[in-house]
């Protein structure tokens, strides 16, 4: 007994020092100390030797089996320890190494870069930006802005209701109503945002946006003329220094009068094309004085202020700006799409 005590000691020394993994250990620990392992098996023989011999004997067992879990533990450690460094060796990364390979930098959407423009250019004509929410009340959306709910302008917009009052806002002109409530004039703020109406196809999605303008001053200071030329400077600016506007005459419940604007035609300079459907001219924005009555209804003196407003279509002008064909394709995320725009 005592000296297959000492041979299991010894290869058991020899096994340890060579295991390179936490794998290898396992096995060493099976081995020795599993169900059926060789330590366990000396403890099952114990009961075959002479009866004043097992306490000696036992006792070297036990000593055995506790050095061997005790090198089993110390190794364990060892190798966990060692796994680690290797691992943080192979993962270390190397902030000097050069990207340039690597085609991993995202593009602004061309419905942000539009945006963007927009905004710089109004900021430049002294307009400041404003926010409203996009799941709004009937009464800014409509009823402020001189829609009642039984006028039949309303069907103008086909709108998604939450509930009798609640709506998704079907056009940024309900920010318009909110700051007339909240801020005396002088007024002069853009508003973009996304809008809602149930409307789907190459031209039209459930989910577009605009950029309202509204601009309110003593009676004398604001005028249509003074529209047209914010408008006419806004024209230049985005679709550059030839384009050329007409207002035409068209009808808003909160605008009176109220116009629609076309931009001279970028592609044929005028002459007629299959972007302008050979008229030499495209529509972008709804625009007019604003009604009297939606001032008084938002608590601004109508006999002693006026003013101007105008709604902007973001992917009317990123479609004609960039020559995108189909609406659709702005919201369906495809990366080949958008690299284009780096
Ligand atoms: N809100 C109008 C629309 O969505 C556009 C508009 C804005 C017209 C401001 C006049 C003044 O069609």
């Amino acid at each position: 007994m005592t000296e297959r005590i000492k041979q299991i000691s010894e290869a058991f020394g020899a096994k340890i020092s060579g295991a390179e993994t936490l794998g290898d250990l396992n096995n060493i620990k099976i081995k020795y100390l599993g169900k059926n392992g060789e330590v366990t098996e000396l403890l099952k023989n114990l009961k075959n030797c002479l009866a004043e011999e097992r306490p000696i004997i036992g006792k070297k067992i036990n000593e055995l089996r506790q050095r061997i879990e005790n090198s089993i533990n110390e190794r364990e450690k060892n190798l966990a320890e060692k796994a680690k460094l290797k691992k943080l060796e192979e993962e270390e990364i190397d902030v000097t190494l050069s990207l340039a390979h690597k085609d991993t930098t995202g593009a602004l959407h061309p419905l942000t870069i539009t945006k963007n423009m927009f905004i710089n250019i109004f900021a430049g004509m002294g307009f400041e930006v404003k926010e409203g929410p996009e799941i709004e009340l009937d009464y800014y959306n409509f009823q402020l802005l001189n829609i009642p709910a039984d006028h039949p302008s309303r069907d103008m917009q086909d709108t998604f209701y939450i509930t009798d009052k609640i709506l998704l806002r079907t056009q940024t002109s309900a920010v318009q109503a909110r700051v007339m409530l909240e801020e005396k004039p002088p007024i002069r703020i853009i508003c973009p945002g996304k809008v809602f109406r149930a409307d789907d196809d190459a031209t039209h999605s459930p989910m577009f946006h605009q950029m309202e303008g509204l601009v309110i001053d003593e009676k004398d200071k604001v005028t249509l003329g003074d529209l047209k030329g914010c408008l006419d400077e806004f024209a230049r600016k985005f679709f550059g220094e030839d384009s050329r506007i007409r207002l035409r005459p068209s009808y808003f419940p909160f605008t009176e009068p109220s116009v629609e604007m076309d931009v001279s035609c970028f592609m044929c300079k005028g002459k007629g094309c299959r972007l302008c459907k050979n008229t030499g001219w495209i529509e972008i924005l709804g625009a007019g004085i604003v009604n009297p009555i939606v001032l008084d209804n938002c608590g601004i003196d109508s006999k002693k202020y006026s003013g101007y407003a105008f709604g902007i279509g973001i992917e009317r002008c990123a479609m004609l700006k960039f020559g995108i064909p189909d609406i659709r394709i702005l919201f369906e995320n495809d990366i080949r799409f958008l690299r284009q725009y780096k």
